[in-house]
């Protein structure tokens, strides 16, 4: 595979910062990093090839591993399989992975999800779990950096360089791939289902869906200026919104420095809740499917404690209207596509504080694009 950047890229063209540029050009990355890889509603995922025979015999176990946002990408991978197959899956964060002794054998395939594709402790992992037999398969936007070049097999996400050292159009990207990737795999295993298959050809549109949600960027920006003076922030969801919660409380600690952290919302009673009053504020994603009335009443138990709510949801409900202070509306799509639809709202939200704090988004202090040593 050969990749050219075009110089344009990695320019800020009329933004302010590479971060803003980057949540705005994710409609083109995630085409671009879908483009010829979804024919007829089926995955066309060519670089799984050669793990073919391996993936419909001998494969029993996934294990993803890998860091920071990539890490919550993988996790939206580990709901969808668990919906929608029998496959035994795995996630570890790459630090704890390498020095766990981890139960892999010659029957499982490690998922290495690194944006950069140097990361130390995902390509330290997936070198423990080759040694142990395992099949490494690795998603990187770095064309030949070090972790495609151990693996068996390569998925580049073709997004273009990310600048901003927060992870934005990467993390849309790692997300739309690893639902190929899970496709492909059950395509290979003749397990493909319809439900699946719906989902692959939503996926094909979700540039549409990526147009239409940042249509809200001056709502989005209204609601952010009620949110800069605060001193912690909780984000909450369920399945595949809970995956949506960390990786927006990851965005706000990483550029605004706001104590964020995310919760599953059925957790709240079994401790977090203790936190909340009227200096905690708590952003909620809201399920669409049948968890929504248990979110709802985690909301009310939420207001009780004078919590300022931000509600996330996909259909105009007077009742969490009437409860919440804040209210986003997303296109109504499948669940399992919600952490796509939920990154730019969260991440233009965390975009809008680290601004109106005087921060420079692009170069949070402390953290590196890539962190290559230990
Ligand atoms: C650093 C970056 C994060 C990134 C993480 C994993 O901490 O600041 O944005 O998610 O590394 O990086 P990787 O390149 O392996 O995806």
């Amino acid at each position: 595979i050969h990749i050219t950047w075009d110089e344009t890229l990695a320019e800020k063209s009329g933004y302010d910062h590479f971060m803003e540029k980057e949540i705005n050009e994710q409609p083109q990355s995630i085409k671009s990093a879908l483009s010829g890889r979804i024919k007829n509603n089926v995955p066309n995922l060519v670089e799984l090839e050669n793990i073919k025979n391996f993936i419909k015999n001998d494969l029993k176990k996934i294990y993803i591993v890998a860091c920071g946002t990539s890490y919550h990408a993988g996790l939206s991978m580990v709901y969808l399989l668990n919906a929608y197959s029998d496959l035994d899956i795995n996630i570890e964060v790459a630090s704890e992975f390498r020095y766990m002794n981890p139960h892999v054998d010659k029957n499982t395939l490690v998922i290495a999800v690194s944006q950069s594709g140097e990361t130390i402790d995902t390509l330290e992992g997936i070198r423990i779990a080759k040694e142990k037999g395992a099949h490494i398969l690795s998603m990187s936007n770095v064309v030949g950096s070090t972790i495609p070049r151990e693996s068996n097999s390569v998925v580049y996400m073709n997004t273009g360089p990310e600048i901003g050292v927060a992870a934005t159009k990467t993390y849309t990207a790692q997300i739309a791939i690893l639902y190929l990737i899970s496709a492909q795999i059950l395509f290979y295993r003749e397990q493909y289902s319809t439900e699946i298959k719906n989902i692959v050809s939503k996926l094909e549109k979700i540039d549409e869906i990526f147009e239409e949600v940042l249509t809200t960027k001056e709502h989005i920006k209204e609601i952010s200026r009620q949110y800069v003076n605060y001193k912690n922030m909780m984000y909450v969801g369920r399945g595949f919104g809970y995956t949506a919660a960390l990786e927006g409380a990851l965005k706000l600690k990483e550029i605004s420095y706001i104590n964020a952290t995310a919760y599953q919302a059925g957790e709240l009673k079994h401790g977090p809740i203790a936190l909340l009053d009227e200096a905690f504020p708590v952003f909620a994603i809201i399920p669409f499917n049948g968890l929504k009335e248990k979110m709802i009443s985690n909301i009310m138990e939420i207001k009780a404690r004078k919590a300022r709510v931000i509600a996330l949801t996909s259909s105009e409900d007077e009742r969490i209207k009437e409860i919440v202070d804040d209210y986003i509306l997303v296109p109504n799509i499948e669940e399992a596509l919600l952490p796509l639809a939920v990154a730019p709202i969260t991440q233009l939200f965390s975009y809008n504080i680290s601004i109106l704090r005087h921060l420079d988004p692009d170069k949070p202090r402390n953290l590196a694009k890539s962190v290559t040593v230990e």
